[in-house]
Order: structure tokens, then C-alpha cells, then sequence
């Protein structure tokens, strides 16, 4: 069996420790998926962790009835899912998503994917981020925990800070200047619920056709007035591209909904455990620097986005396991970043860890885009400012927080006391 070095997905660095290429394309050596009929959606909605721990040390593959997929759950091979496009498709057929903000670039395969990620242009690269967006967040910061100040103790950190903080920033990158950031709340939870519809809720495809709509009607607008007025914003950019209507249209819907939850749960999560664990506090306190440490402990130890879809182009053997053509994968980036074969104690969270390159951005060609946008406005800005505004800032002993979900997992409710 051959080896592949491990590419850090943030520096392109190779690590030391290597990856089994564990991909045959003959069917004859695999053994069938175990069925995990014992999985159940509401339970990894509640703490998935449990669950991943047994799925991984039964198999790295298993068929999840209730989830309709086959779930990958070991490291290695979710990363080579994410580095073979050739062999899995993120042109998923029947893809909820696709009916809910139409075909974006995270659905479409290259050399189409690669056009339209192209027309996103430098808005979202460090370059940029440094010269334009860092200040805009930082304003954007001091207004929100400003307000979140305002309201006073017992306010509750999710809703009355992170959320419209990210929403806010969000809008601004998109170049949304004639919607709120509570439009965008909306926008994006609505779509979302969209994309996880399995049940085929009428009252959720209407939700998500009218935010689909309004965000049309939106963009609509916007394009020749930035056509005509440019700033740095990502629509400002798709207005000097002949880029059609309709990808304009899905890369939009697909950022909103992959651009404002993911941040907000990091941020949330983030402080929470920091909260949880005081001496990793003491420590970020007394040396900022490891801010962002913590923040790359926080995606791996609770990848905000837990699962994404692929689908197999062909017959093949996954680390043993029979897939066939056409198989619809979950790429479980929860279960692979806490798998012990590459982190020690991965159920613990440690901002002293040894650096291991983590999987919550995902690899290979739909690596995000938005990586370093969700650094600067987490790790440099939010965090640091968060513990100076709010002293001895600590959980509500009377109202307990809540973490949930698994496709997307984050902080649903965490009230929050400091010394005011
Ligand atoms: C902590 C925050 C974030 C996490 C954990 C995260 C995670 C991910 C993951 C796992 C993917 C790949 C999914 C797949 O391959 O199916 C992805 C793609 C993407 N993300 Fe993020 N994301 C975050 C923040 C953002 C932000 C802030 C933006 C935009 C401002 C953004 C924009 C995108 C885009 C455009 C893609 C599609 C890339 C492509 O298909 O080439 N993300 N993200």
C-alpha cells in the first residue's frame, strides 16, 4: 500500500506523519459497510461524539440507514475523499442543496468549480484582509459587544453578540448594502434548513424559497449600482466578470449559509471552552499570541461544519470497505478530527496540543475560502477584545449552556456574567 505525506491545508507544510492511501478500484477485496441501524438522527444532534468514538473503532465506513449515507468516520480516509475529486463527486444527484440556493461552486466539480471560485477574486484572501476588511470587523466589534454590554449580565453571548457580529461582517463582504445584518440571520438559517430538509417539509422549502427570493431581489440591486460604484465586496467583483446570472446567484446564497454560522459557532465555542477550562484561560490571557491556538483547537476539538456530502463515480474499496458507483458519502469532519490514530486525547480540548493539521476547513479543491476571514475576525479580533471588554467574564451559573446539532454544531444558548 503506498503513502502519502499529510498536506497541512493552511501552509501547504507536509508533515511527518503519513496517511495510508487506502483507495482500490477493484471490487474484489473489500467487505460490505457495517449497517449502523443503532445511529439515530436525534441523538448525534444532541453529542454526536459518543457515537463517532464507536463508529471508528468498529469501521471507518459505515451504511446509516437513518441517515440515507454511508458515514466516513476515520481521518485518512475522509482525507483522501477530499483529495481525489476524480473518484468523489461534490456533484451530489438529488442534492437538497442545489434545490435550495441552486448550483454553486461547492457542488460543481472542475474545471466548473474552479471558474466560478475564480470569480470570487481577492476579496477573501489575507492580502485584502489585512489592508481592508481587519478594520471593518473591529469596528464591527466594538459596536456589538457594545450593545451586548449594554444589555448586561446575563445577556446571552450566541444572540445578543456573535450572531449579528458575523451576520454584520458577512453583509459587508458580500457588498449586501441594502439589507441588514438580521436579513442575513434569516437568509441563512431559512437556506440552511433548507439543504437538511430530509423530511421534505413543505413550510421549510417555502421559508427557503422566499429568503432564495429576497436574495435575489437583493442582488439584482446591488450589481449596477457596484457596477457603477466598486468596493471591495465579492458582488462588487462578480459585477465586472461575465459570469452568469445563476452561479452569481448560488456562490451568494451557498456563503451566506456557509459564511455567518460557522464563525459565530467558533467564536462561541471558543470562549466557552476557554471558560470551561481556566488554566488554558490563565494562559491565553496572559500571552494573546495563543488566541489563535485556541482557535484551531476549537474547529478541530468541534468542527463547526461536522458533515458534507460526496458521491463515488465508481465502483471502488475505501480502507477496506465496498462502495458502489453512485454511493452518497457523509465526509464526517467531526469523527475525523477527534481520531485518536492521529490526535492524542482528541476528546480533550488542549490549546497545548501537538500542532497536527486539522480537517474542520475541509482539503483539496473546495478547501474554503472564507479560512482566513474566520481567523481575522475570531481569532485577532473578536477573542481578544472579548476578554478585555467583559472582566472576569464567566458562564451563567443559573442558566446552563447548550451546545448542539452535528451537520452544523455550535453554542445554541450561552448566557453569560462578567464584573460590570
Ligand atoms: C470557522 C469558520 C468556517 C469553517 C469551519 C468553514 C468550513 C468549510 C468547509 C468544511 C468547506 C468545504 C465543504 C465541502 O468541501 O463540501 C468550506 C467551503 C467554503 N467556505 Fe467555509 N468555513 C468557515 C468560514 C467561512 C467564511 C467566513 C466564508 C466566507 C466569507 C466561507 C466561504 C466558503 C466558501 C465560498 C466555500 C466553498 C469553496 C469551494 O467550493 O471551492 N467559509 N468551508
Amino acid at each position: 500500500m503506498s503513502q502519502t505525506p499529510a498536506t497541512c491545508p493552511f501552509t501547504g507544510a507536509q508533515s511527518a506523519q503519513t496517511v495510508p492511501a487506502a483507495i482500490e478500484t477493484s471490487t474484489g477485496e473489500g467487505r460490505e459497510a457495517p449497517v449502523a441501524d443503532w445511529v439515530k438522527i436525534s441523538d448525534l444532534y444532541t453529542n454526536p461524539f459518543p457515537i463517532y468514538k464507536r463508529m471508528r473503532e468498529e469501521a471507518p465506513v459505515h451504511w446509516v440507514p437513518e441517515v440515507n449515507r454511508y458515514m466516513v468516520t476515520s481521518y485518512s480516509a475522509c482525507h483522501e475523499i477530499e483529495q481525489n475529486e476524480a473518484l468523489f463527486s461534490a456533484d451530489e444527484r438529488n442534492s437538497l442543496m442545489k434545490r435550495s440556493m441552486g448550483h454553486s461552486m461547492l457542488r460543481k466539480d472542475n474545471p466548473e468549480h474552479q471558474v466560478d471560485r475564480d470569480s470570487y477574486g481577492a476579496t477573501l484572501r489575507p492580502a485584502t484582509i489585512k489592508k481592508h476588511w481587519n478594520d471593518i470587523f473591529a469596528a464591527n466589534n466594538e459596536k456589538y459587544l457594545a450593545q451586548l454590554v449594554a444589555k448586561g449580565p446575563g445577556a446571552d453571548f450566541v444572540w445578543d453578540y456573535a450572531a449579528p457580529y458575523t451576520a454584520e461582517n458577512l453583509r459587508l463582504i458580500c457588498g449586501f448594502h441594502n439589507s441588514t445584518q438580521a436579513d442575513m440571520q434569516r437568509w441563512s438559517q431559512t437556506l440552511i434548513d433548507g439543504t437538511g430538509n430530509y423530511a421534505d417539509d413543505p413550510e421549510v422549502w417555502a421559508k427557503a424559497a422566499a429568503s432564495s427570493a429576497e436574495v435575489d431581489a437583493a442582488i439584482d440591486e446591488m450589481l449596477p449600482y457596484l457596477a457603477a460604484n466598486p468596493d471591495r465586496s465579492l458582488l462588487s467583483n462578480l459585477a465586472s466578470l461575465p459570469i452568469p446570472l445563476e452561479a452569481i446567484r448560488a456562490n451568494l446564497k451557498m456563503t451566506i449559509g456557509g459564511g455567518l454560522n460557522e464563525p459565530r459557532d467558533v467564536l462561541a465555542t471558543t470562549v466557552w471552552a476557554l471558560l470551561s477550562n481556566p488554566e488554558q484561560l490563565d494562559a491565553v490571557l496572559e500571552d494573546p499570541g495563543l488566541f489563535s491556538r485556541a482557535f484551531e483547537e476549537s474547529v478541530r476539538w468541534v468542527a463547526p461544519i461536522g458533515m458534507y456530502p460526496r458521491e463515488t463515480t465508481q465502483d471502488l474499496v475505501l480502507e477496506g470497505i465496498k462502495l458502489p458507483a453512485g454511493a452518497r458519502l457523509g465526509v464526517v469532519l467531526g469523527a475525523a478530527n477527534r481520531d485518536p490514530k492521529v490526535f492524542t486525547d482528541p476528546e480533550e480540548f488542549n490549546i497545548f496540543r501537538e500542532k497536527k493539521p486539522h480537517l474542520a476547513f475541509g482539503g483539496g479543491v473546495h478547501f474554503c475560502a472564507g479560512t482566513w476571514i474566520a481567523r481575522a475576525q475570531v481569532a485577532q479580533i473578536a477573542l481578544p477584545e472579548v476578554f478585555r471588554s467583559l472582566p472576569n467574564l464567566r458562564l451563567d451559573p443559573r442558566s446552563a449552556s447548550i451546545d448542539a446539532g452535528w451537520v452544523f454544531r455550535g453554542m445554541t444558548k450561552m448566557p453569560i456574567i462578567w464584573d460590570s
